[in-house]
C-alpha cells in the first residue's frame, strides 16, 4: 500500500523536534477505521505536549516518538461494519495520529462529514469546537445570561461566542485590539484588554469561560458576580484558578474535552446551515508543521491552524 508521512514528536523541547517519518500503512482490528487524513487541526495542546508540559506529555512520556494532532478528518480507506470505503468523515482521535496521511480510528470515534461542510472546517472541530460546546453546557449558559469568554478570538473562544450567542446569551469577548472587530462581527460586545483592565470594563458577569488560565483567568474573577460561574479550560492552571474563585463565592469547574460524535454532528449540521463560522487563519503543509508550532505557540493566532497532509 502506499506511504505513509508522518509529523513525529522525537523529544520534548522546541518546535524544531518535530520531525518527519515515513512507516507502513497500519492494518485496521476489527472495530478500526483506516482514514486517510485531508487536514489535521493544530491545537495549543499539541505544542504544549512538545514542550513536555501537562497531562498530554505524562501521557506519552515513554511513547516517543510520537505523532500529534487529536484532530482529523479525510476519506474512509476500507470499508468496516459502520462506514464505507469513500466515507468523508472527522473524529476527536484521543490516541493522536492526526498530523500524518494515514492513521486507525475507533470507529466509535468516527462521524461522516456533511457534503456542504469541507474537510478543513470539519477538521477544526474536535477539540476547539467540543471544547467550546462542553464548556457552555459546564457552566450551564442559559438564555439572558452575561457570558465572559477570555480569548475569545483564538480556536475555542470563536466557536464558543457563536454557541453562547446562539443560546440568548449576551456574550463578552476580550482580545487585543488587532481583534475586536473579528469577535464584534460573531456578536459579542469586544473588551479590549490592552486599553484597560478587564474588571474596569465589565462587572457582574454570570458567566465566565475562561480560556486563558493563569494571571488573566485570575484576575478576570472580578469580572464576575456573587454566586457566578465559572469553567476555566487551560488544565495546567485550573487548581489555582478554582481555588481563587471560591475564596470570592464563586463557583468553578475545570474541564477536559471529551470526545462525542453528537455534538460533533450539531456543530457540523450548524456549520451546514451557516449559523456557525469556522476561521481558518492558516493552513500549513505537513512537511512544514514546525511553523505552525511555532505560531500556535505564540498564543496570539485567530481562529484555526490546520496542516494539510500531503496526496
Ligand atoms: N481542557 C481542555 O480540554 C482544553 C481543550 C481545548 C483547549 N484548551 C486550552 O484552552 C486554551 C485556549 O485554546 P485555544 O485553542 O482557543 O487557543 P488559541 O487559539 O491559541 O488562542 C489564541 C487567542 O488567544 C488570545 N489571547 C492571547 N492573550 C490574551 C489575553 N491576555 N487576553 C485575551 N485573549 C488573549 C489571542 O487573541 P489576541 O491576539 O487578540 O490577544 C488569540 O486569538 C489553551 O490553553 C488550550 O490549551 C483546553
Amino acid at each position: 500500500m502506499s506511504q505513509n508521512l508522518q509529523l513525529a514528536i522525537t523529544a520534548f523541547g522546541g518546535p524544531e523536534t518535530l520531525k518527519l517519518q515515513h512507516t507502513s500503512v497500519p492494518t485496521p482490528t476489527e472495530n478500526q477505521v483506516l482514514v486517510k487524513v485531508a487536514f489535521a487541526g493544530v491545537n495549543p495542546i499539541d505544542a504544549k505536549t512538545r514542550a513536555g508540559l501537562g497531562w498530554g506529555a505524562e501521557k506519552i512520556k515513554d511513547s516517543l516518538p510520537w505523532v500529534p494532532g487529536f484532530d482529523a478528518a479525510g476519506t474512509v480507506v476500507l470499508d468496516s461494519g459502520v462506514f464505507n470505503a469513500g466515507d468523508r468523515v472527522v473524529g476527536r482521535i484521543v490516541e493522536g495520529g492526526g498530523y500524518g496521511q494515514h492513521l486507525l480510528a475507533d470507529v466509535s470515534a468516527l462521524t461522516r462529514i456533511p457534503d456542504a461542510v469541507s474537510f478543513q472546517q470539519a477538521a477544526c472541530l474536535p477539540v476547539a469546537g467540543l471544547t467550546a460546546l462542553q464548556a457552555l453546557e459546564l457552566a450551564n449558559v442559559e438564555s439572558g445570561d452575561r457570558v465572559l469568554i477570555l480569548a475569545g478570538s483564538g480556536g475555542v473562544g470563536h466557536i464558543g461566542i457563536q454557541l453562547a450567542k446562539a443560546k440568548g446569551a449576551t456574550v463578552f469577548a476580550s482580545v487585543s485590539s488587532v481583534n475586536t472587530a473579528f469577535v464584534s462581527s460573531l456578536g459579542a460586545t469586544a473588551l479590549d484588554y490592552t486599553e484597560s483592565a478587564l474588571e474596569k470594563q465589565l462587572r457582574d458577569v454570570d458567566v465566565l469561560i475562561d480560556l486563558m488560565g493563569g494571571d488573566v483567568g485570575e484576575a478576570a474573577l472580578a469580572c464576575v458576580k456573587n454566586g457566578g460561574r465559572v469553567v476555566t479550560v487551560p488544565t495546567i492552571t485550573a487548581p489555582r484558578i478554582i481555588e481563587a474563585a471560591e475564596a470570592k463565592g464563586i463557583s468553578a469547574q475545570g474541564m477536559l474535552v471529551q470526545p462525542n460524535t453528537l455534538q460533533l454532528d450539531a456543530l457540523l449540521a450548524s456549520i451546514e446551515t451557516k449559523t456557525l463560522h469556522i476561521e481558518i487563519t492558516k493552513t500549513y503543509p505537513l512537511e512544514q508543521g514546525v511553523q505552525a508550532h511555532v505560531d500556535i505557540q505564540t498564543g496570539r493566532t485567530r481562529g484555526k491552524i490546520l496542516l494539510e497532509m500531503p496526496e
